[in-house]
């Protein structure tokens, strides 16, 4: 009903503005008061993950995606190894899992059979499993060896949003709580990076206050015919999330790439026209990154493109570059796809609505897949 969705249009509307909410809520209750991380929910030996040398996540959909950002964050603040594989292909291929090895287990509905099955059959192999999961109740924790909630409320558009910004949340949530752990970083650092989580939720709300754009350029594209996503680092999974909302929703071809892989084969895709939308960096982030994705608009563009670009606040490299810049606030490299990833959910959201789709249940889907 109409009062279920909040007063928006569609539940995925409404779970979209939900999300500076399902941020602050999965961090809620899991700092002490001495400002350091305590996973009451997380009841799993401290020997243990101490010793884990190999960190496997296994999902699939928007929650692998999730994975895939995660793998930057905790190889960076633990120094441990993390693989991101579909679950639906890891447990065919003989994984090399041991006792060491921890496999996280992402999944919204907590219930998809293809995440159950790597779950059953790393349990099997002797590697002990944490689920990250929205639904209380559900089977994947209840067969996992530990669970963090992720705690973004009821999601009924089968298009994820809001599960996808808690899940790479708590997924950073267990990264900081493996490096205080393991002494990988010191506290100060922790702290510091956990204040700057917490500013998050913000940030995204100013996201969802200046939406407007985006939903203005997204309604002038209903008629495209396939768009390519382009991000580099952190981006990268972004871009491939923000094409996977595209498809999902509106229909339309997207591929997301990374944007170093440009020149390897995608850019024979570019034509006068071609629609490119660009997640760019920080240009305070990492050395070189920016310069090389700005260098990436300007080589579609002089093909052809037409770029849509996603930027900080105050980069003004892109501007002579992009058709249309899409601004987000200004954050640490690694926190940036909890910003990034929401004008892609709000241009496929507004894109499919313009075309008269049913955002909320898109042809062919399900919420959650009980089948193999
Ligand atoms: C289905 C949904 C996707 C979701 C995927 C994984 O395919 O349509 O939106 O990302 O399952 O679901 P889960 O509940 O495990 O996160």
């Amino acid at each position: 009903s109409a009062a279920e969705k909040g007063g928006f249009g569609s539940f995925m509307d409404k779970e979209i503005h939900d999300q500076p909410k399902a941020v602050a809520d999965t961090l809620l209750g899991r700092l002490d008061e001495r400002g350091r991380l305590q996973l009451d929910d997380l009841r799993i030996d401290e020997a243990l993950l101490r010793s884990v040398d190999k960190i496997i996540v296994v999902a699939c959909g928007t929650a692998a995606y999730a994975g895939h950002v995660a793998k930057y964050a905790i190889e960076h603040w633990c120094r441990i190894p993390v693989e991101v594989e579909l679950a639906h292909e890891f447990r065919y291929r003989d994984p090399i899992v041991t006792p060491r090895t921890l496999v996280v287990a992402v999944s919204q509905s907590g219930e998809t059979m293809d995440t159950l099955m790597a779950v059953r059959h790393a349990r099997e192999q002797g590697a002990k499993v944490v689920a990250i999961v929205n639904t209380h109740g559900s089977t994947i924790p209840r067969e996992s060896d530990a669970v963090l909630y992720t705690h973004a409320g009821p999601e009924i558009a089968v298009a994820s949003t809001k599960a996808f910004l808690s899940q790479i949340t708590a997924a950073y949530v267990l990264g900081l709580y493996l490096a205080q752990l393991r002494g990988n970083k010191f506290p100060d650092e922790i702290r510091q990076t956990l204040a700057e989580l917490r500013e998050m939720p913000a940030k995204i709300q100013i996201i969802l206050d200046r939406a407007q754009k985006v939903r203005d350029v997204a309604r002038s594209m209903a008629d495209e015919k396939s768009v390519l996503f382009l991000g580099r680092h952190v981006g990268y999974p972004v871009a491939m999330e923000g094409a996977l909302k595209l498809k999902e929703l509106a229909y339309i071809h997207a591929e997301g790439f990374a944007a170093g892989e440009l020149k390897h084969g995608p850019i024979a895709l570019i034509d006068e026209g071609q629609a490119v939308i660009v997640v760019v960096p920080s240009p305070k982030g990492r050395d070189s990154l920016h310069s090389k994705v700005v260098s990436n608009i300007q080589e579609v563009r002089a093909r052809g493109a037409r770029t849509l670009v996603v930027a900080e606040d105050g980069d003004d490299d892109v501007v002579p570059f992009a058709d249309e810049v899409f601004r987000i606030p200004a954050s640490p490299t690694l926190l940036s796809p909890l910003l990034a990833v929401v004008p892609l959910q709000i241009f496929a959201c507004e894109l499919a609505t313009a075309k008269g789709l049913d955002v909320d249940q898109p042809r062919n889907l399900a919420k959650s897949v009980t089948v193999e």
